[in-house]
């Protein structure tokens, strides 16, 4: 494919339908000559205080998956095929944290790896290639609040997320990264402790602890909702601006 054409089909993927060019010839209409529509303004929203998250940990991601074990702690494990702990590289800068597993990610025992993740995976590559920064997928962590499915893909419970989210921290403390991606508002009310619609939470940065805590879109939500893409865009832009001083 031309480069033009890669570049039509990067745009389509994050959302763009129509992308226009200012012709020569055609007349120019009032609504061309219109200054832009302000974005709204963004509420500011203050994340509660969170115990201690980044004491130094001595535990590795291997011993706290020890730990885990072939765990019967909530319901979940009842119907689960695996336990998907996470995956990455142990001293990535940046996590991605979702909800919990789907079908193909209880099948592999890996986080996203379906649709979503795939997704996912588009998001941070090529974000990241656009911005001309080094950072991909596999430079990243990624893991979810429930490590293992909820039965036919329903929002996992507050008592399972209460009972999972220990290991979670403790991944996070392990890991220590600069960056904190949250994607979309189950994984946001787990990590932020907050009830806020999500319209008020993405796009914001929050203090977790030392790290700097980002939420967006899940991109299972993008999947359905693809015009949402350009506003996930706008974030991982936020992201790497942080991450690399831009
Ligand atoms: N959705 C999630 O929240 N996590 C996964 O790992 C896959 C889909």
């Amino acid at each position: 494919m031309s480069e033009l054409g890669d570049t039509l089909r990067f745009y389509r993927d994050l959302g763009f339908e129509e992308i226009y060019t200012r012709s020569a010839k055609g007349p120019e209409t009032a609504a061309a000559r219109a200054p832009a529509p302000k974005p709204a303004e963004r509420p500011v929203v203050i994340a509660p205080p969170v115990a201690n998250l980044f004491v130094p940990s001595s535990e590795t991601l291997e011993e706290i998956r020890v730990d885990l074990g072939e765990c019967t702690r909530c319901k979940l494990h009842s119907t689960r095929h695996s336990i998907v702990f996470g995956s990455g590289n142990p001293k990535a800068e940046v996590v991605f944290v979702g909800e919990g597993p789907g079908a193909d990610e209880d099948a592999q025992g890996l986080p996203f790896v379906g649709r979503a993740g795939q997704l996912l995976t588009q998001m941070i590559d090529n974000s990241a290639q656009r911005m001309g920064v080094p950072l991909r997928r596999a430079d990243c962590y990624i893991c979810n609040v429930v490590k293992c499915r909820p039965p036919a893909n329903r929002t996992p419970e507050k008592d399972e997320m209460e009972t999972c989210s220990p290991f979670l921290m403790r991944q996070l403390q392990t890991i220590r990264p600069r960056a904190i991606v949250v994607l979309g508002a189950t994984a946001a009310r787990a990590l932020l402790g907050t009830t806020e619609p999500m319209h008020r939470l993405r796009g914001n940065w929050f203090d977790f602890q030392g790290a700097k805590l980002l939420v967006t879109f899940h991109p299972a939500y993008l999947l359905r909702d693809p015009h949402k893409k350009k506003e996930a865009w706008e974030d991982m832009q936020q992201l790497f601006r942080f991450l690399y001083n831009l």
